[in-house]
């Protein structure tokens, strides 16, 4: 047996690769430095999808534009009860009211879905009313323009673009691997990304950037930082944004997501003290975890840029797990008519370990 399913391979995939020795991730054929930075967040559902969907057109983005505005009507149903709930669970109620299938239609339905809820649930908790998509636009530009009620820049959109790309899909991860499962009993593609989107938030996996922001907070400034480090440590908490279950180097999306930052503030008067600071407190980290844990090799993995991206973005720490979302949605559905195609049920074996029944006297 092994713990957490370490080392155990699930399946065969074309979708993507993770090298952890390396630090390098492919999708599909394709290595992210290419991506990030480079190609759309259209481009990359197309590269994740193509092969997979009957009747994939080679621009996905007016097909997406009509997919935000179709399932915008949904957010009618926000009420009080939906709003009490964390952004991400907003999210989540609002995405399960989307009927089940497994056609091109629902996919591109389910990848607006955290865009437009995460967006519209924002601005309603704020007490102020959802804006209606603007098919025209760039996903990354709707989203942007859907949070705020203005435009976003080029520049904006393209920082954007390039977390979505960076996230959008890696490997076998926790909550793929759930979206995969859930697609394998044929349940349909909206209960896998709500498969997707539960496995996502507990704060080992997707929900860990909101926590990056509270820690650097809390910090304060870069000489706190060891002190500070080594207290939460000492208490049994771990690093948020270091660790990962494959990476034994850096992960390559920390330095795709940390060049969309520094392309994004150049020329901006504060943001390069946030990005210094930022870089100092992952120095400390770095060097007590390889103090503390010689023999891990505990590196930054994608949610500490993630954090500094999305702040940078202006998104509250509170929608990170949803943006995370939006990205990581293309690769959900990809992999779940992967399993379709060809996979069987996923059905492992557990090892019973408790008593057995009394035999009768
Ligand atoms: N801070 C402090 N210690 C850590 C950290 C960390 N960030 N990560 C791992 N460790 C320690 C553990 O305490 C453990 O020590 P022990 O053997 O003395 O008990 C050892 O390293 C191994 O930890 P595991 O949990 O077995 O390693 P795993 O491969 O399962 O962990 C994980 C991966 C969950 C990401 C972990 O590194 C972690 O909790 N990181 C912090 C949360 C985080 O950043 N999550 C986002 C990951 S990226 C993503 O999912 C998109």
């Amino acid at each position: 047996m092994s713990d957490g399913l370490e080392n155990v391979v699930a399946a065969e995939t074309v979708l993507s690769e993770v090298d952890g020795l390396g630090g390098r991730l492919v999708i599909r054929g394709c290595s992210l430095d290419d991506l990030a930075g480079h190609a759309s967040f259209e481009d990359v559902v197309h590269l994740l999808f193509d092969g997979f969907y009957e009747g994939l057109p080679a621009d996905v983005g007016p097909r997406l534009g009509e997919a935000r505005t179709a399932v915008f009507t949904e957010t009618a149903a926000i009420d009080d009860g939906l709003l009490a709930l964390d952004p991400v669970e907003g999210m989540r109620a609002l995405t399960a009211r989307l009927p089940d299938g497994d056609d091109l239609e629902t996919a591109l339905r389910l990848i607006a879905a955290p865009a437009v809820f995460t967006a519209a649930v924002l601005r309603a908790k704020a007490g102020l009313a959802p804006i209606a998509p603007d098919p025209t636009l760039s996903h990354s530009a709707d989203i942007l323009r859907m949070l705020r009620g203005a435009a976003a820049t080029d520049a904006e959109a393209r920082a954007l673009d390039a977390y979505l790309v960076t996230v959008s899909d890696h490997g076998l991860n926790a909550s793929t691997f759930a979206a995969r499962v859930i697609a394998s009993t044929r349940a349909g593609l909206t209960s896998a990304v709500l498969g997707g989107v539960s496995a996502l938030k507990g704060p080992l996996h997707g929900g860990a950037p909101g926590p990056v922001i509270e820690m650097l907070d809390a910090i304060g400034s870069p000489g706190d930082a060891r002190p500070w480090l080594e207290n939460a440590l000492d208490h049994g908490e771990r690093l948020m944004g270091f660790g990962h279950r494959v990476y034994r180097v850096r992960d390559p999306r920390a330095d795709a997501l940390k060049a969309a930052v520094r392309r994004l503030t150049a020329g901006s008067n504060t943001a390069p003290g946030r990005l210094a600071f930022a870089e100092a407190v992952e120095s400390a980290a770095l060097a007590i975890l390889q103090e503390r844990k010689p023999d891990r090799s505990l590196q930054t993995n994608v949610e500490f840029y993630t954090a500094l991206l999305l702040e940078a973005l202006a998104f509250p720490p509170a929608a990170f797990t949803g943006v995370f979302a939006m990205g990581r949605v293309a690769g959900w559905l990809a992999h779940a008519r992967e399993q379709l195609a060809g996979g069987r049920l996923i059905r492992p074996q557990s090892v019973y370990v408790g008593p057995q029944p009394r035999q009768a006297a």
